[in-house]
């Protein structure tokens, strides 16, 4: 089945943008056109700020309209856990952040005219088993403590029963790609160069300027380059901190009523569950199975996982759509938005777990309050060069360097008749590893599985028909070609020998 989701069919066509085919000198650069990319661009050119933006693929590709399109305040880090890591003030701070980043995409969306469905929807936090009572109640009061509206329920609008819910208040949920599109629209409308198919292959340093290298060959010098692409694609040390994930989301048509809200179960992982409208019909979008990257091969099994989840909770009829995503949860897991570890030209906003769409708008606040000298306490918490990082940069790098062994020490199969049309597998052959594709019609296609980033070994995900990389979360083709970041440069090839 093809995958796309149920954002990129319900959302107006993308404006249209330009290749970058000359070199150019900005104040401001901006890499990566989701939510991060244009909220930020749309907030500094507000601003006054002089800004450009460069998209490697089409506004709005990425992982922003492969989310559920929840904009919730009940964190995935959970406020307990921020409470005692951080501290009081931190968890209030970041549940600030969150609330604020909500009540503006509502304010941006109802100023600009941006048609992008949003509504005020509660957050509803529940367990369904009377072990995890206890556990949801120290949420409830450091959700409170943090500032946050909320309430300790013993039931919640689900169709079925829960032991015990936390209800939060003014969450909403809206159509992502509507959002970044009606932002593109008015930044394009008011001059703002933006250059889609322009993928930024090396920032280097010239000077108090970074020079951009486009896959053109072009040149991009700038005063200050942010890196709004998910994953940050050059800070190599926040990339470390950054372990990926994936998830699994699918949307149904409904018999009967479809429960209004957002709901998160606290099972590991877990599953979430919201509302939509399509052609004047209520819709369920569920999400969940959730691994980490590169472990999981029959990714379609995820899917068959959550739909049985979803047929035995909700009377749901026929399934529209369904898609993945990534996410990155910092191993310290609070999000990085600010000056990079390494560069304090280059900015970054990433690490959003599981809330990338609210820390999205919020990172494009921050880094503008940042670039604009305005004092804001919340810059402090996040910042990536803080010291907490120290230790679980150890604990991440443990892993990676796990993978590498693994993979030198794994046994792959070596019988091409192994692979079925339309999969791929990691073959050994005379001592060597090939990542081997075969297309529907049965032609073969044979790479080098050396991630071009930094040398892990790709994996094949049956449900994209990619090959992924479990290090650093970067995303190749069944061809080769490069899809996500931080990879740039395709897998070479690398033909069987007879
Ligand atoms: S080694 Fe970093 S994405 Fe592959």
């Amino acid at each position: 089945m093809q995958h796309r989701s149920f954002w990129a069919t319900t959302a107006e066509t993308a404006p249209r943008f330009p290749t970058l085919d000359h070199s150019i000198e900005t104040e401001t650069l901006i890499i990566g056109g989701g939510l991060t990319g244009m909220a930020t661009a749309f907030l500094l050119h507000r601003a006054g700020h002089s800004v450009q933006l460069i998209e490697a693929d089409e506004i709005g590709s990425g992982d922003s309209g492969q989310t559920s399109g929840h904009l919730s305040t009940a964190t995935d880090l959970q406020y307990n856990y921020l409470q005692k890591s951080y501290g009081q003030e931190s968890a209030r701070l970041i549940a600030r952040g969150m609330r604020n980043a909500v009540d503006q995409i509502k304010t941006i969306a109802e100023t600009e005219g941006i048609d992008c469905h949003f509504a005020y929807e509660p957050g509803y936090l529940y367990t369904r088993i009377s072990e995890q009572t206890e556990e949801l109640e120290e949420e409830y009061k450091a959700a409170r403590n943090a500032g946050l509206d909320v309430q300790l329920q013993s039931s919640c609008p689900l169709p079925f029963e829960v032991q015990q819910a936390v209800r939060f208040g003014n969450n909403a949920r809206f159509q992502p790609l509507r959002f970044i599109n009606g932002l593109a629209q008015r930044l394009k409308a008011e001059g703002v160069p933006i250059f889609t198919h322009t993928r930024a292959m090396e920032v280097q340093r010239d000077g108090d300027h970074r020079v951009v290298e486009t896959d053109q060959g072009h040149r991009i010098s700038a005063g200050r380059v942010i890196m709004a692409t998910h994953l940050p694609a050059f800070a190599k040390a926040e990339q470390t901190a950054l372990p990926p994930s994936r998830t699994y989301v699918m949307a149904y048509k409904v018999k009967g009523e479809v429960p209004q809200g957002l709901f998160w179960d606290m099972q590991s992982p877990y599953h979430y569950t919201r509302n939509a409208e399509y052609n004047g019909q209520q819709v369920l979008i569920t999400g969940g199975a959730d691994h980490r990257t590169g472990t999981v091969q029959d990714t379609d099994a995820c899917f068959r996982e959550l739909e049985d989840y979803i047929r035995e909770h909700y009377p749901v009829d026929e399934m529209l759509h369904r898609w993945s995503g990534q996410w990155y949860e910092p191993t310290d897991k609070l999000p990085m938005i600010g000056k990079s570890i390494l560069d304090e030209r280059v900015l970054v906003s990433s690490g959003y777990s599981g809330d990338g769409l609210v820390f999205g708008m919020m990172g494009a606040r921050l880094i503008t309050d940042l670039l604009q000298e305005e004092e804001n306490p919340l810059l402090n918490v996040v910042r990536p060069r803080r010291m907490h990082l120290k230790s679980d940069y150890i604990k991440n790098n443990a892993e990676v360097a796990r993978h590498f062994v693994k993979d030198h020490l794994s046994s792959y199969p070596k019988d091409l008749s192994s692979i079925e049309p339309g999969t791929g597998r990691i073959l050994q052959h005379n001592g060597s590893k090939y990542a081997v594709y075969r297309d529907e019609a049965g032609e073969l296609t044979t790479l080098s599985p050396t991630c071009t980033h930094m040398g892990c070994t790709v994996r094949w995900n049956q449900g994209e028909r990619t090959w992924d990389c479990p290090c650093h979360g970067g995303q190749f083709s069944a061809k080769g070609e490069p899809l996500r970041a931080p990879v740039r440069s395709p897998l070479k090839p690398k033909p069987l020998e007879e």
